[in-house]
């Protein structure tokens, strides 16, 4: 696409941006170039590229698709969400301190609290919805504040102008990842955020083939910043999947549009099923935040939080009854993924902190695909039967 991403809507973007048809040959899908290296025409003087880990032609259409889609001007892309954040973690040097949300991805938590603060760099985990609690949080060694919302598996929604109206008034980057919301649905850099970190394995890619992260900014020093960690560190995708992520990213929107509907029809039935104790979804009305989700996303999501009458013996029989959904960790495709966060994705974070933040053994988690509804129904009616001994 030649013209000025912002001159374009989403959906228009998330199809073209970044790609261009090639001269040459006119191919209008990103070839996926996988030499891992590029001839120069004299010593030290490449074309474009010199090797495929500081820099490929694939790779390089999904970070400025990337970019475009998230309102950003740099895209990076990663092997792993993980590998994003953790490059990311590299900008901050020993004695730095992290402020981040208590309610975040499993990994996030283990890489800051088993692997980050090994080596000198902190972090104090808060319940951002609490007032004031984020302003308590700070000190002069704060430098970075890292903020999941929707947050996994709780959805809990969490002002990010807020926080980065705080955050800026004492010069700290924000990060939020927006692998729940996906760039469809939220626009962090919109809302002030330094950086957006995605797990595009989830929504961005959406397919469930493809391990990937991706971190997107708007602030130029850091761009640097972040484009020499990606070279050094090395944790960077394959221009294979680089191509399935671009693939996928071109029905981003579509895809979303679907799971949001279907989502918030699932969430409306499961409230009123008495053999659910509670269905936590910010596109209910009954959800805590739903008036800060209405004014920050553009639909509740597709992640569905329930927890199953009868504790973890309930939400055990009722994952293993499951037809259609399927039993198995990750969210964000187009099929439907059911999982009991507790011993699955959060098994990382010890079980009495997990129960201090709300996550609790009967809370099951639920990726809505795009099947049709009524067989979703269908699926979860007649599990919650079984669930429920019936
Ligand atoms: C919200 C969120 N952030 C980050 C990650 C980590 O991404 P990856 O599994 O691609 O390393 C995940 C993975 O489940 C996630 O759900």
């Amino acid at each position: 696409m030649s013209a000025s991403p912002d001159r374009y809507a989403f959906d228009t973007l998330a199809v073209h941006a970044g790609q261009t048809p090639s001269p040459e040959h006119g191919a209008v899908m990103e070839p996926v170039v996988l030499s891992s290296t590029f001839a120069q025409p004299e010593p030290g003087r490449p074309l474009r590229y010199d090797y495929s880990r500081s820099g490929n032609p694939t790779r390089a259409a999904l970070e400025r698709c990337l970019a475009a889609i998230e309102g950003g001007t740099s895209g990076f892309a990663f092997a792993s969400g993980s590998a994003a954040t953790y490059t990311l973690l590299h900008t901050l040097t020993p004695g730095d301190r992290v402020i981040c949300g208590d309610d975040v991805y499993g990994g996030t938590f283990r890489l800051l609290d088993k692997v980050c603060r090994p080596h000198g760099i902190e972090t104090t985990f808060v319940d951002l919805g609490q007032p004031g609690a984020l302003e308590s949080a700070f000190d002069a060694r704060t430098r970075l504040i890292w903020l999941e919302t929707p947050t996994n598996p709780l959805l809990k929604v969490f002002d990010i102008r807020q926080v980065t109206e705080l955050a800026r008034a004492r010069g700290v980057p924000v990060v939020v990842d927006n692998t729940f919301a996906s760039p469809a649905l939220q626009s962090p850099l919109e809302l002030g955020a330094t950086v957006v970190m995605h797990s595009t394995t989830k929504y961005v890619n959406g397919h469930s083939d493809v391990v990937g992260g991706a971190l997107i900014t708007r602030d130029e020093a850091l761009a640097e910043r972040l484009r020499f960690l990606q070279n050094a560190i090395g944790a960077v995708p394959s221009p294979f999947d680089c191509y399935l992520v671009l693939r996928g990213v071109k029905t981003l929107g579509v895809r979303m549009a679907r799971h949001v509907a279907s989502a918030t029809e699932l969430a409306r039935r499961l409230e009123a099923d008495r053999r659910v104790e509670r269905v936590r979804y910010p596109g209910l009305p009954s959800h805590p935040d739903h008036a800060l989700a209405l004014r920050q996303m553009r639909g509740g999501g597709g992640m569905i939080s329930l927890d199953v009458a009868g504790g973890e013996p309930a939400a055990r029989r009722f994952l293993a009854s499951l037809r259609v959904f399927a039993l198995a960790e990750s969210l964000g495709g187009v099929e439907s993924l059911a999982e009991h966060p507790g011993i699955m994705t959060h098994a990382s974070i010890p079980r009495e902190r997990r129960l201090a933040i709300g996550l609790g053994d009967g809370l099951v988690r639920l990726s809505v695909g795009v099947e049709a509804v009524e067989d979703l129904w269908a699926d979860l009616d007649q599990a919650l039967a079984r669930a429920a001994g019936l």
